[in-house]
């Protein structure tokens, strides 16, 4: 079975049993701010977990491409990826326990389907705890579907419980499947620590909200989120045990087996990390938001990804410029499924060619610095900088090497330099270091505020003319995009900050309500994609100032937004002016 036929297989399934198929979103997600990609494919349809109504409906299906950057250093066994596509259906507070569970068993084994034997299952059933009960009805219907008891184990939250992936969200119980790969029939009794049980797809029960006092509130509305890794099950159903094998790898492997010269059967970890990585970038680099590489939030990930891949290049001695003909590759395995990468791959090139130069220069002299660091031991904070500094070796990086000798890297001495250096990026320490790279989450937030108040503020200086074009937020700056026709000029553009940093001092409470989308309307609330939203909108309102439909979250008060900077206003098309912004 190709990966083409999994795909289309999963949909038609869904569709036959009255889903609709959505697309799949972007890899950095616009309606959780908690992540900094989407790492699964509920990460978008937040908003609709929690009551907002989907314009496809209750029922939805669909293929999502997903980036875990947590899973990078797992990279390297037969399972694992930092970016793979999951294979999703959700019920929207339409069907529950029972169908969701029949609806997987029959895609899995019925014959039409993928007609995996019953035999070759393992099933896990959440245990209970104090935030939640024992699932034993799910247990019940995998019974009822003939699964033996000694197949279904009941394990904790480690491993029976989805989400939230940030601080916050919607969450719950899950049943998870699991696939005998070993050739040999299956042992009668199912134990999760056997390599050979490969989970293959998870069901969450999805009726929780974990608040910010980390309390576990019964959602109104009960979901159901399932996710499949596609190149888990392709692995299994064909028989393969390792996803590398599969076809969204296979052309890259050759790729690699052939610049090298060596063989994937000799070098498995290089040419998985490889394969992975310079995928994971791919895909992040042509994301319809468009990322490149920095020293900060998503840019940061995708460095990390490229120096990473080119220093286990070097390990296979691969020619310069290798990950060239690998992002061809990767390009031509998912052009059907994923257009709009095939649409980039020039962009894509340059921007990771780019990359591979600046790195590719230092990264000998960088390795040979770090041989003479450790031949003092252990890694002092002012080397790590030294090396991050000088040599672009992400700290990671240097921690990976660094482990692989059994040193160990003063992180805290390397965080402390890199504060010392606030030139490098005024916002950096914030985004990168205080707690993980998630917390870009929190910039984020505060960045969709301050977009609220230049929105209005630009109205005000300009006329009623002006509306959202585009609006796109990462941990460095916002980017706006509205309606005017010239350039704004010196005197505009300085009035526009003027009034937004009003607005910040004066504090002022952001609220939020919500109400139909008529409501919204004749509340004059300003609204982009009005096809976007669902019948019940939330409406954030600053004071008198500014009042928008959007999915939030936004900070509590204005004053928490610090100091506004218009950085760049430039065109964005016939029509459209484009704003950049920080906080400082
Ligand atoms: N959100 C669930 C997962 O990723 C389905 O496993």
């Amino acid at each position: 079975m190709t990966s083409g036929d999994l795909r289309k297989k999963f949909l038609d399934f869904f569709k036959e049993k009255k889903h609709v198929i959505i697309p799949s979103a972007s890899l950095i997600p616009e309606n959780d701010p908690t992540v900094l990609f989407t790492t699964a494919g509920m990460h978008p349809l937040v908003p609709f977990l929690l009551g907002e109504k989907h314009p496809g409906g209750k029922r939805l299906a669909n293929v999502q491409i997903c980036v875990r950057t947590g899973d990078i250093d797992e990279v390297g066994d037969t399972t694992h990826h930092t970016f793979f596509e999951m294979l999703g259906n959700w019920s929207l507070g339409d069907y529950f326990k029972e169908e969701a569970i029949k609806l997987s068993f029959e895609f899995l084994t019925s014959k039409k389907w993928l007609g995996v034997p019953k035999e070759k299952l393992a099933i896990s059933v959440f245990e209970g705890d104090p935030d939640a009960p024992e699932d034993t009805e799910s247990k019940k219907i995998w019974r009822s579907l003939g699964i033996s008891e000694k197949r279904i184990k009941r394990l904790s939250k480690k491993d029976n419980w989805w989400g939230p992936a940030g601080q916050t969200g919607p969450c719950g119980p899950d049943t998870e499947m699991f696939f005998w790969s070993g050739s040999e029939s299956a042992p009668d009794e199912f134990d999760p620590e056997n390599k050979k049980w490969v989970e293959v797809w998870n069901d969450v029960f999805m009726e929780y909200f974990k608040n910010l006092d980390g309390r576990y509130e019964a959602l109104s509305q009960k979901n159901v989120d399932t996710g499949m890794g596609l190149e888990r099950m392709l692995s299994a159903i064909n028989g393969l045990g390792d996803d590398y094998k599969t076809d969204v790898f296979s052309p890259i492997i050759e790729k690699i087996e052939e610049l090298s010269g060596k063989k994937y059967e000799d070098n498995k970890k290089e040419f998985r990390v490889i394969s992975d990585h310079i995928k994971a970038a791919t895909f992040i680099i042509g994301d319809k938001k468009g990322v490149e590489p920095s020293n900060l939030g998503h840019g940061y990930v995708v460095r990390r990804l490229i120096r990473r891949a080119i220093r286990y290049g070097k390990i296979l001695n691969m020619p310069e410029n290798f990950l060239v003909a690998l992002i061809q590759k990767v390009v031509e395995i998912y052009s059907t499924s994923y257009s709009e990468i095939k649409r980039k791959e020039n962009d894509i090139i340059a921007v990771v060619q780019r990359e591979e130069e600046k790195f590719g220069k230092t990264l000998q002299e960088g390795l040979k610095q770090f041989e003479k660091i450790i031949t003092k031991g252990n890694i002092s904070g002012t080397d790590a900088f030294h090396l991050y500094d000088t040599y672009g070796f992400p700290i990671e990086l240097t921690e990976e090497l660094a482990k692989e000798k059994n040193l160990k890297v003063d992180k805290e001495g390397f965080e402390e330099a890199f504060k010392k250096h606030q030139d490098l990026s005024r916002t950096a320490s914030a985004g990168m270091f205080k707690g993980g790279l998630s917390d870009t989450g929190m910039i984020s937030i505060k960045y969709h505020t301050a977009t609220h108040l230049l929105l209005s503020a630009l109205r005000q200086v300009l006329g009623d003319h002006i509306f959202q074009r585009g609006s796109n937020i990462n941990a460095e700056r916002l980017r706006f995009d509205f309606s005017h026709p010239q350039k704004m000029t010196e005197e505009e553009i300085k009035k526009v900050e003027d009034l937004v940093n009003k607005k910040i001092k004066e504090d002022i409470e952001v609220v939020y309500e919500e109400m139909n989308l008529e409501a919204a309307k004749k509340a004059k609330a300003m609204g982009v994609f009005e096809n976007k939203y669902g019948e019940n909108v939330k409406v954030y309102t600053i004071g008198e100032y500014s009042k928008e439909i959007c999915g939030g979250p936004h900070v509590k008060r204005t004053s928490e937004l610090g100091h506004f900077k218009i950085i760049k206003e430039e065109s964005s098309g016939a029509g459209v002016r484009r704003i950049k912004a920080v906080l400082e």
